[in-house]
């Protein structure tokens, strides 16, 4: 199943601000590289904001029933407020809507907080990938699958009841 992909109102130059503040030097993306991914048809992008201000935000790629999410950001501001938790299940309900039944992703293996979201919404780790981000920065690749409750398309995507993994919700 696909759908109409909605483009969040958000400008390239907020979204690498918001990275400045996230990410270190060697791994930031530039306004260049966000414009590509607000251009990019297969990418979905959500967004938060508090009093206007641009919070969090986060984007997927859909490729076929396969999606890999790209980014999950959150102003340290406004960090350990479960914004990332609300995020993330909501890229993962439109990645469904867009036909993904399988989720993938690389993280630092010495990203504790991302860890502690990934694992919390179901996430295993299937793959790790030596210096993926510098010398001596492995990435450790997880995997969620995702199932949608009979009578419930487009609500609400769990994680295959198969899997023993906890629902995402
Ligand atoms: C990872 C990140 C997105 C989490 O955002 P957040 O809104 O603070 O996360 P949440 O409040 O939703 O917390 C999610 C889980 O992670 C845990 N967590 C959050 N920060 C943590 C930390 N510093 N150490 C350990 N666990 C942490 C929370 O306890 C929570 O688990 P729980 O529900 O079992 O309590 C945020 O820290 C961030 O933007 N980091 C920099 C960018 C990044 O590394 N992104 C991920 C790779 S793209």
């Amino acid at each position: 199943m696909t759908e109409a992909r909605g483009v969040p109102d958000v400008t390239a130059e907020e979204l690498a601000r918001l990275d400045e503040a996230c990410f270190p030097a060697a791994e930031r993306w530039t306004v260049a590289a966000w414009a590509g991914e607000l251009r990019a048809a297969d990418r979905r992008i959500g967004i938060r904001r508090v009093d206007g201000r641009l919070a969090a935000a986060a984007t997927v790629q859909v490729v076929a029933d396969v999606a890999d999410l790209h980014r999950i950001l959150v102003d340290p501001r406004y960090r350990g407020r479960r914004m990332a938790t609300g995020l993330l299940a909501e890229m993962l309900a439109m990645a469904v809507s867009a036909g993904a039944v399988r989720v993938l992703l690389e993280v630092r293996r010495d990203n504790t907080a991302a860890l502690a979201l990934y694992r919390g919404a179901g996430f295993t780790a299937i793959a790790a990938r030596a210096d993926y981000y510098g010398p001596g920065a492995d990435a450790l690749v997880m995997e969620a699958t995702l199932v949608v409750p009979p009578g419930q398309v487009g609500g609400a995507p769990r994680t295959h009841p198969d899997s023993g993994l906890p629902g995402l919700m």
